[in-house]
């Protein structure tokens, strides 16, 4: 990943943000941000950009094996928004200063791992994807429970952009915001659907314990240290385990209402290590 740009020196940046943010200032160019500010922005920004990116490609083949032409046209749309946001996103990250094509030059942002693989919270390439985009969509219900959780997920993470410091991405995040809101309700519009059917409700319950860990993975571990100095530097509003929760909730709600059954999920960082002796 590229350091800070700025011709000015790190002495100079650093007391020009602190006292931007003192004041409740936003954050505008590269010569308002710390070393490390521009480390955590970009990285939370690459993050999004190959998310987007990846998600886009993952839906292509879905164009065409959609149930209806109309649907062909909705998952059309779905991918055009999704390569959009991934343009946007690097769009910002242009304008500070970061090497855009060299870095999505190097990725292969269609590559997935097997359907059975367990990545937990690992990433399995050098991208910066959320790990949930490297698990392959491989029937209609996984597309829309696709779009009903980690489109959903994604929108609850949003929200604390809205808010950011940093300018140029609060400015950006609307418009991206409403668009993940139309994914979302094409989620709920299918799955609620496929549920309420004795035929397809087995399918969906299906699609729904496969992806519900990989989407509960998505927000990271509570109290990290990490999520705290975002907080501090105004890059995040929320505790991570805050978003899942406000996001859980809002899929049992709807699951339950169509019948489904909420999967049991244990965090990782629960799990007792399969080789520790729990000693008495
Ligand atoms: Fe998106
Ligand atoms: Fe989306």
């Amino acid at each position: 990943m590229p350091s800070n740009p700025s011709s000015l020196s790190a002495t100079q940046r650093e007391e020009r943000m602190m006292t931007k943010l003192a004041k409740s200032e936003s954050i505008e160019t590269v010569d308002d941000m710390s070393d490390e500010y521009y480390d955590h922005l970009t990285n939370l920004m690459v993050q999004q950009a190959d998310s987007e990116l990846a998600g886009g490609f993952g839906y292509v083949p879905w164009i065409m094996k959609a149930p209806t032409t109309e649907e062909m046209l909705v998952v059309s749309n779905i991918v055009r928004d999704e390569v959009r946001h991934a343009r946007a996103m690097y769009r910002l990250l242009e304008d500070a200063k970061f090497g855009v094509d060299d870095w999505v030059d190097k990725m292969d942002f269609t590559f997935r791992v097997d359907d059975s693989e367990n990545l937990g919270d690992k990433r399995a390439s050098s991208d910066k994807r959320v790990n949930i985009f490297y698990y392959p969509i491989e029937s209609w219900a996984d597309f829309v429970m696709f779009n009903f959780l980690m489109d959903r997920g994604a929108g609850h993470q949003l929200e604390d952009v809205k808010v950011s410091t940093y300018g140029p991405w609060r400015r950006e995040i609307d418009r991206i915001f409403k668009e993940e809101l139309t994914h979302v309700a094409h989620g709920d519009f299918w799955v609620k659907k496929l549920a309420l059917n004795p035929a397809t409700k087995p399918e969906i319950q299906a699609a729904l314990d496969r992806w519900w860990p990989r989407v509960m993975a998505i927000f990271g571990r509570p109290g990290s240290r990490k999520n705290k100095r975002y907080r501090e530097l105004g890059l995040k509003k929320r505790d991570n385990n805050d978003v899942r929760e406000f996001f859980a909730k809002e899929v049992r709600e709807k699951a339950e209402t169509w019948g489904l059954t909420m999967p049991q999920w244990i965090p990782d960082w629960q799990k007792v290590p399969e080789d520790s002796v729990i000693p008495g």
